[in-house]
């Protein structure tokens, strides 16, 4: 399974590539305006810093426009893979996108039926939000294992791509219904390493070492 990190704070992803074990970056508008910086700017400096692949995203709403985005997105780097959103003209992107042979993250899936959708389409990521889905109280997680069995059964290799992760039971339940790659956030990135029993049990044996150490 891979782990990208949702964010375009460059701090943030340096934290996140020092534990070893960070494969991407999943960006969006959004994250792009909490960073606080010109989005060319960022997106040079995250494609360079990341061997692996970098999600951004297209503002377009009609296909000829997001192709037109993907273009100049694409020249920020060979990791840069082109998120659309999971509209018609987004489905027509991506079939257009996937011809020529460029990753594609479609994003803002809410149901199984998109998610297959996107994978006709030829979608190299699909991005399912769990968290958006939790917030209007239905169980995000749902769909996830929806998505695996759909895609298992006609052999679909868009890869699912679990996004809007809000807690590390997002984490765990995806790990368990074999989504192929989570997008976390820093804090639960954090969140995920910690147990109070780790701390406890290491405090103990720093204490007992004091006491035998030669
Ligand atoms: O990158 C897209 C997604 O992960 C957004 O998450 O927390 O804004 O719903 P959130």
């Amino acid at each position: 399974m891979k782990f990208f990190i949702d964010t375009a704070d460059v701090a943030e992803i340096k934290e996140a590539q020092s534990l070893g074990i960070l494969d991407g970056v999943t960006t969006n508008p959004s994250l792009i305006k909490k960073s606080g910086r010109p989005f060319n700017d960022v997106a040079r400096e995250i494609c360079k810093l990341v061997p692996g692949p970098v999600s951004l995203e297209v503002t377009a709403i009609d296909c000829a426009g997001m192709l037109k985005e993907a273009e100049k997105l694409a020249k920020f780097g060979d990791n840069v893979v082109i998120k659309l959103p999971l509209i018609p003209e987004g489905l027509k992107a991506c079939k257009k996108l996937t011809e020529q042979g460029i990753k594609t993250n479609v994003t803002l899936c809410f149901s199984p039926v998109q998610a297959l959708l996107a994978a006709k389409a030829g979608a190299t990521y699909i991005s399912p939000f769990v968290g958006r889905l939790d917030d209007i109280g239905q169980d995000g997680f749902e769909i996830i294992p929806q998505i695996r069995q759909i895609y298992d059964n006609y052999g679909f290799e868009t890869e699912i791509l679990v996004a809007s992760v809000r807690h590390p039971v997002h984490v765990h339940n995806s790990a368990l219904a074999g989504a192929d790659v989570a997008t976390i956030p820093l804090k639960v990135f954090q969140q995920l390493v910690q147990h109070p029993l780790t701390d406890k049990g290491l405090a103990q044996f720093l204490k007992d070492w004091e006491s035998v150490k030669a």
